[in-house]
């Protein structure tokens, strides 16, 4: 009996080989499992009439068989399910694929890459401070008197009675001054924060650059060429002009305008019809900064800057509202991105 179950066995394997559709797998299932009429069933029925040791190895044998073909009958029908599907007309593996969404680099996060690259090429480093900063980092030393009216343009949200959102970057000159002993040549980009209205050229929360460098024997000439050099780098051609202003922290103080690229001087919505684009404010690191921070300043002098980097995005791909760039229009931002 034994060995006629291997032959049924044998039989059985090579039926599925050849069987060439779930069709012929059934007959298979039928012809050899089947309750009714299955050879296996067969034997069943025979073994009650067998020697005792005989019934034993018998029975185990043939649920052995029995768990054989199950296992072939399964491999098999999932093979021919795979295949089916392969060849299912529905599926057209020459067709090209579905295009997926790519995100892309917001405008000013590209400039400020851009700005950063071309200050690391003449030596300076990025730094980063807290945009939840105290009175003193964002004031106090940087030179502003208390209730002094410079303040006013520095509205902003207060987290506690000494925590405020920083109003500019340039609470990380103080930072790196205490940290790090001069020659010191950094940029510190973040976002600030101020009471501003959102219109064509402003919004209350913005990105800023910081430009700081202090050393022995710095002085407005330096600081002007810098600032040149780079608008040459990064607008070309740009004409440039630099009006005296004020700053606590800055003596002198300048900002520095770059004739509007959008209307390429003649005014338009964007300038406020000046045709100039105010893109930094700057000057002399004032002594009693440099004093604040410890660092002595009959030895030490440099100068900084606090540029907007959505100004500049503007300048670069002639965006006439700012406000392009905080609508979140993939039209808009997709077309700016690469
Ligand atoms: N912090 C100034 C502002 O936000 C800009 C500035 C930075 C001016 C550094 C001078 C020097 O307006």
């Amino acid at each position: 009996m034994l060995d006629e179950l291997q032959e049924l066995e044998t039989r059985a394997l090579r039926a599925l080989t050849h069987a060439t559709s779930l069709r012929d797998v059934e007959d298979v299932r039928v012809k050899f499992l089947g309750r009714a009429s299955g050879e296996l069933n067969a034997f069943m029925s025979r073994l009650p009439g067998l020697p005792a040791d005989e019934r034993r190895s018998a029975g185990k044998m043939l649920n052995d068989v029995k768990e054989h073909i199950t296992e072939a009958i399964a491999d098999r029908t999932a093979e021919l399910e795979a295949s089916a599907v392969r060849a299912s007309p529905a599926l057209d593996l020459s067709m090209p694929g579905r295009s997926t969404w790519k995100g892309g680099r917001h405008p000013v996060t590209l400039v400020i890459d851009e700005i950063e690259e071309i200050f690391r090429a003449i030596g300076f480093t990025i730094a980063l401070g807290p945009e939840a900063e105290t009175e003193w980092y964002n004031f106090g030393a940087l030179n502003f008197p208390p209730n002094h009216p410079a303040m006013d343009a520095h509205d902003t949200i207060y987290l506690s009675d000494d925590v405020l959102l920083r109003t500019h970057t340039s609470p990380v000159q103080i930072r790196t001054l205490q940290r790090w002993a001069p020659p010191i040549r950094i940029l510190a980009p973040g976002n600030v924060y101020r009471r501003d209205p959102f219109d064509a050229s402003h919004a209350p929360g913005f990105a800023q650059i910081e430009g700081l460098a202090i050393d022995e024997g710095i002085s407005f000439v330096d600081f002007k060429a810098t600032l040149t050099y780079f608008a040459r780098e990064f607008f070309g051609t740009a004409i440039t002009r630099f009006r005296p202003s004020f700053f606590p922290f800055t003596e002198p103080s300048a900002e520095m305008d770059v004739q509007c690229q959008i209307c390429k001087g003649a005014g338009c919505a964007a300038c406020k019809g000046t045709g100039w684009m105010e893109i930094l404010g700057s000057g002399m690191v004032h002594p009693a900064v440099l004093e604040a921070s410890g660092v002595d300043s009959e030895r030490y002098s440099g100068w900084a800057f606090g540029m907007g980097p959505a100004r500049v995005a503007q300048q670069r791909y002639g965006i006439p509202d700012i406000r392009a760039l905080y609508d979140t229009d993939v039209r808009v931002l997709g077309a700016l991105s690469e």
